[in-house]
Parts: structure tokens; C-alpha cells; sequence
């Protein structure tokens, strides 16, 4: 476990399904999706996906995965951090924690999709780019015409090529 402060990062499990359900029932801002879809996630992606706890409490997660016709690439499905702590750094923190898992050995990209009202999450995606001294590209994804119900557009944020230390 690595430890920021007083908030702990950590690989997740399907056990942290249920509470990640209702951390983004909580949020507000998140696009809620059914309990299985996170604890199914958590089964078949854990490798790439991260909690972040004080005191045993959740206060962010990031759920991410390999997509397989990218093997040099993470996506971000999601990530949130609770209405308290945002602003201070965390969103930052989990990227970092979920780059440096084993899950995320030999990737060169990560990519989300962003909404163009979701200025904290394309914020994030441009300064974790930035801090990491690479770039941030943003590249059509999702029109709105794709979704059955009012949605705005989903844009790609591609982050990379991330750069690794020499061994
Ligand atoms: C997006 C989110 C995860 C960012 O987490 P965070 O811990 O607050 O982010 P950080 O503190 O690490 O900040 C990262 C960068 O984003 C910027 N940022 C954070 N919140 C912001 C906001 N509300 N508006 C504008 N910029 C914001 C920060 O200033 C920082 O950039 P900087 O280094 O250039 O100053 C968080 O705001 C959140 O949970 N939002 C609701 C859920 C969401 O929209 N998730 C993304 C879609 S899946």
C-alpha cells in the first residue's frame, strides 16, 4: 500500500464494488451505472483499477482496463473523488498509483472520454499530462447522435507517450 498524506491508495477488488455504487450515487456528478457493472469490473479489471481510503473510508477510485485492440494503452472508464477532497490533489495521486501498477506495465497511453461541460475532468487530464511531461490530445469519440437519450458528445483524451524512468 502507498501512502499520500493520510489517504491510501490500493489495487481494488470486487469486495469494493458495492461501495464504489455508492460513492457515485453520492457524487452527483458521475454517471451512475448498475452495482454489477462495478463489482464485474472490479473481478475482471483489478489489475488496473485503484481505491483511494482515509480512515477505511473510500474517497476516490479510478476503474480503468486494457482495451484489446490497444495493448499500449489504459482506459479510464472512470474516476471520481468524494465532493471533500477533491481540489487536492487525489485525482492526480490515483492516476499515478494506477500507472505504476503491474497491470499497467508497458503502457505508453491513457485515455478517458470527456464531456465538453466536464471542465474538472479535462482539467485533471491535461495537468496529470502535463505533470508527467507528455501531452494531452483531444480527438473526437462518442457523437451524441450514438446515444438513445439527450448526451452530450464524448471527446478522447489521450495522454502519452507516457515516459518511463531508464531502468
Ligand atoms: C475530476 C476529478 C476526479 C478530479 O479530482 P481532484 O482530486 O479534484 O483533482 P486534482 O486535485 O488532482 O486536480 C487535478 C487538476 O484538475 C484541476 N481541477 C480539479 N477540479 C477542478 C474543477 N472543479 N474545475 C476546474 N479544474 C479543476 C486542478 O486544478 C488540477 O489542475 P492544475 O494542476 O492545473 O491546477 C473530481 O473533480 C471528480 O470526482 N469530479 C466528479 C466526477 C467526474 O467528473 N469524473 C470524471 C469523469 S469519469
Amino acid at each position: 500500500m502507498a501512502a499520500s498524506a493520510e489517504i491510501l491508495y490500493r489495487p481494488a477488488t470486487p469486495v469494493d464494488g458495492a461501495e464504489m455504487w455508492r460513492f457515485v450515487q453520492a457524487a452527483g456528478v458521475l454517471e451512475p451505472n448498475p452495482s454489477y457493472a462495478y463489482i464485474l469490473l472490479c473481478q475482471h479489471f483489478g489489475d488496473t483499477c485503484v481505491v483511494a481510503e482515509r480512515d477505511g473510508e473510500m474517497v476516490g477510485f479510478v476503474l480503468a482496463y486494457r482495451p484489446p485492440r490497444q495493448p499500449d494503452t489504459v482506459f479510464v472508464w472512470q474516476v471520481g473523488v468524494s465532493p471533500k477532497t477533491r481540489g487536492q490533489g487525489v485525482g492526480i495521486r490515483l492516476l499515478r498509483y494506477l500507472l505504476a501498477l503491474d497491470g499497467c506495465r508497458n503502457v505508453d497511453y491513457l485515455e478517458a472520454s470527456v464531456t465538453p461541460s466536464n471542465k474538472a475532468s479535462q482539467n485533471l487530464f491535461r495537468a496529470f499530462a502535463r505533470k508527467s511531461n507528455t501531452r494531452c490530445r483531444k480527438l473526437p469519440f462518442f457523437p451524441s447522435e450514438f446515444f438513445p437519450e439527450p448526451h452530450e458528445p464524448e471527446y478522447l483524451y489521450r495522454v502519452g507517450p507516457i515516459r518511463w524512468p531508464e531502468a
